[in-house]
């Protein structure tokens, strides 16, 4: 079909609606539909290879691996850039990087007052120890911010959708002290890969690539009156360490991992080898007219 035949098409479908409906929903639907129309024609895109399209996303679906999905194929690190670019619009730049919080968080970890331990002692990964402070942009600590965190345990996988681990493994949320301070024991982790026999997995096989991600923590830091951060660090040194294919490995978000021992470890209730890392986070305050860094998004909850 020429364009112009398509573009009617279009123009008849867009015209078929009889009441408003949702005029935002409207503008991108009927732009997406446009897009793949477009796609559809020049590529020749046969019927069988529109049908396994739809039912590979209604599988993907169904096994829970769409978020994985937006992570795999860039979606999410793509928001993350534009959200950045908004910021450096306002005058807002520098500061802790944001990158993706993908799919596996969960809401309602057990609280702590400034420190807190996220392993029951079960994991045999080597003792870590994690410790910094929030600052605002100005550089003063914000007392009583608030550190989420969660990451994967020795074999890769996370408390909740790994349902052998105990509930909330490795996951806490921690109120940082009067100097801003937060601190953490916990085990490293090591990488995470999608299900090597899942949906993601079989797409990504299409396009010749793999999906495995580097060690990583995750981040949501917030503070009243301060734009929320979502945030990772990855573990230095591992082999993926920017190959990830979440593309979310950033500049400024891996720290050194120091080997400790000793004394070091006595606040945090370590005897002997510890790796320790020092980070601090920066938040920027709230500020009129950008898009919220809160972002609303159906989440695990336990
Ligand atoms: C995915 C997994 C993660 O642990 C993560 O941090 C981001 C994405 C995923 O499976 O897509
Ligand atoms: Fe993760």
């Amino acid at each position: 079909m020429n364009k112009q035949a398509i573009d009617a098409l279009l123009q008849k479908i867009n015209d078929s609606a009889t009441s408003e409906g949702n005029p935002r929903t409207k503008e991108i639907v009927n732009r997406i539909v446009q897009d793949l129309f477009y796609t559809i024609e020049d590529l020749d895109v046969q019927p069988a290879e529109f049908w396994t399209a739809l039912n590979y996303l209604g599988d993907a679906g169904k096994s829970g691996e769409l978020g994985l999905l937006a992570a795999g194929l860039g979606f999410e690190h793509f928001l993350d850039l534009r959200l950045d670019e908004a910021e450096a619009k306002a005058g807002i730049e520098g500061g802790t990087p944001r990158t993706i919080e993908g799919p596996l968080y969960v809401a309602g970890a057990p609280l702590s007052d400034g420190h807190a331990r996220l392993d029951d002692g079960t994991d045999p990964g080597q003792t870590l120890v994690m410790r910094g402070r929030v600052l605002g942009e100005d550089g003063k600590p914000l007392a009583h911010a608030l550190v989420e965190v969660w990451h994967a345990n020795h074999l890769g996988n996370y408390s909740y959708f790994d349902q052998s681990q105990p509930a909330f493994n490795l996951r806490r949320s921690i109120r940082t002290d009067a100097e801003g301070r937060y601190s953490f024991r916990s085990v490293v982790p090591v990488g995470y890969s999608v299900p090597p026999q899942g949906k993601t997995q079989q797409l990504l096989d299409q396009l010749g690539r793999h999906g495995h991600r580097p060690a990583h923590i995750h981040f949501f830091v917030s503070s009243p009156g301060f734009r929320k951060l979502t945030t990772q660090i990855n573990i230095d040194g591992d082999p993926y360490l920017w190959d990830d294919f979440a593309f979310a490995t950033r500049d400024g978000l891996v720290p050194a991992v120091k080997q400790a021992e000793g004394a070091e470890g006595k606040p945090y209730g370590v005897d002997g080898n510890f790796a320790l890392i020092d980070f601090d986070f920066t938040l920027f305050k709230e500020r009129e007219n950008l898009p919220g860094a809160e972002i609303e998004r159906l989440r695990a909850a336990a």
